[in-house]
């Protein structure tokens, strides 16, 4: 979904170098393994050439994606606004805030970020374009 709504947006996609298996359990479960440990495919180094960064993920087990955090770790948010995104099923943005606070050090967070159900984001689209344009 993000990529379509959000075209005009420079995007990296933080992607795990193992694909999740497709039966939901056992992706709970590889995802549970993986916080703290969730290599990607590829790194992002440099973010200098953005003042926003909008930073989008699924809620798994509370806050984002393992790989997110990954695609953090060393990049310089010094000066940056960071805004957060997220699908859940339930409970919202979750600890995503303050997980990408603790993350981001220096950025200014804004913590009203957007939480969109999942089974809804097919038909989210024009309340997302609305959030960014905020
Ligand atoms: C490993 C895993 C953990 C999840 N943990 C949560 C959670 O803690 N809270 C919640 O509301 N939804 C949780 N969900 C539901 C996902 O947030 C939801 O499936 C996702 O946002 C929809 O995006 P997707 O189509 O990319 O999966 C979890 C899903 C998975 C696969």
């Amino acid at each position: 979904m993000w990529a379509e709504v959000l075209a005009f947006l420079d995007m990296f996609k933080a992607e795990p170098a193992v694909p999740y298996a497709k039966d939901y359990k056992t992706c709970i479960e590889e995802a549970k393994q993986r916080i703290g440990n969730a290599p990607i495919k590829e790194k992002l180094t440099d973010i200098s050439a953005y003042d926003t960064v909008y930073i989008m993920s699924p809620i798994y087990w509370g806050t984002y994606a393992p790989e997110v955090e990954t695609a953090l770790e060393g990049l310089d948010f010094t000066g940056k606004t960071v805004r957060i995104i997220c699908t859940h099923e339930g409970s919202g943005l979750s600890g995503m805030p303050s997980d990408v606070k603790k993350m981001c050090k220096g950025a200014n967070v804004d913590t009203n970020g957007l939480a969109i159900k999942g089974s809804s984001a097919k038909e989210s689209k024009d309340k997302v374009k609305a959030w960014i344009a905020q």
